[in-house]
């Protein structure tokens, strides 16, 4: 059987062709951050009429690169939401009309599935059950997975997701779009015990998290080395913010994984790339006797060849769309 899937969530506009067995023949991303960058965010309106551009000549990329061409395509999957509407309006719809002239079956799959499930494209594969954390631009949540179709979640952020912070972080900092990236690299410079930026506990018990706070914090800070004239330390500020983050993050991984059980931890997302975080779960999992799953960066941040894979078990459950399903905004999941 060959899946292609489309993904248009939010900013990349990405195809991808996969075999069962989670063999990727193929998985293209054309990302628009030369658009937003100058925004120091994404502009929705540009974001999908970006992917209006794109969407034909990426899935025609996915095919070529793949080797087949669409009679060959068995199933279409498609990321149906959570994003920008505007954006999963254009991969979402181009998907179920490809579908309908080809008569072939189309799922609409959840963004956060795909994430989910992205450390299983890895050839050092989890078993179930596993406790996940996904991390981007959009979510910060944590969830226990017990099979490919069925996700709890356990926590989730009360006010801004860890990417988002990364990137108004950045935008204060006049770093560009996106943050994380050029955060983490400058942090490499900085001292992340510079500044005491606060941590969001939220409870003893709890595995939500806020980020809120620590950003306004930082703009503080920010704001009153420029009224004092005083020369930003911006290494030490990104290293400072990244530590307090990465922090968090790892903490409440780790609570979770307590809370459920589970001897697996897997994570996902575009802030699942930074190098920090990936060394600090490295290490508190191997001294909580934890596997830490954590998949190539490339699949990390967003990618249509996840949206394939978590598209091939919801065929094998039945899950198909049709013409008139519509996209949403929000996840069920979360
Ligand atoms: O998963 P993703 O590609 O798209 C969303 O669904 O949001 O994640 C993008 C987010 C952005 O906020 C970006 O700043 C962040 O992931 N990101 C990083 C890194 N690379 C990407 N954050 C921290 N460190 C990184 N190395």
């Amino acid at each position: 059987m060959l899946i292609l899937a489309i993904e248009s969530s939010c900013d990349d506009t990405a195809a991808a062709v996969l075999e069962p067995e989670n063999r990727v023949l193929s998985s293209i991303i054309s990302n628009q951050n030369e658009i937003h960058s100058r925004f120091g965010g994404i502009v929705p309106e540009l974001a999908s009429r970006r992917h209006i551009e794109m969407i034909r000549p990426v899935v025609d990329e996915a095919l070529g690169q793949a080797g087949v061409g669409l009679n060959d395509i068995d199933l279409i999957a498609a990321t149906r939401g959570p994003g920008l509407v505007g954006s999963l309006l254009v991969g979402f719809t181009f998907a179920k009309a490809l579908a309908l002239v080809r008569g072939l079956p189309c799922v609409g799959v959840d963004h956060m599935a795909g994430h989910l499930l992205s450390c299983l494209l890895e050839d050092n594969q989890p078993h179930f059950p596993y406790t996940a954390l996904i991390v981007s631009g959009g979510n910060t949540s944590l969830f226990a997975v017990n099979d490919p179709m069925t996700f709890s979640r356990l926590g989730r952020t009360r006010d801004d997701a860890a990417g988002e912070a990364f990137d108004k972080v950045a935008k204060l900092l006049e770093l560009g779009y996106p943050g994380g990236p050029v955060i983490s690299r400058l942090a490499t410079e900085g001292n992340p015990k510079a500044i005491a930026f606060p941590r969001a506990r939220l409870g003893e018990d709890s595995l939500d998290f806020s980020f809120s706070g620590l950003k306004t914090s930082v703009a503080s800070h920010v704001a009153n080395q420029r009224r004092n004239q005083q020369p930003l330390a911006v290494a030490d500020i990104c290293a400072s913010f990244q530590e307090a983050v990465v922090e968090v993050l790892a903490d409440k991984t780790l609570a979770a994984a307590q809370q459920t059980g589970h001897r697996r931890v897997v994570i996902g997302g575009g802030v699942a790339a930074n190098p920090r975080l990936r060394a600090v779960l490295t290490q508190r999992c191997t001294e909580q006797g934890l596997e830490l799953f954590m998949p190539s960066p490339v699949l990390c941040t967003d990618n249509a060849a996840m949206i394939a894979l978590a598209g091939y078990y919801q065929f094998l459950g039945g899950q198909l769309v049709d013409a008139d399903t519509d996209a949403y905004s929000r996840s069920p999941l979360n």
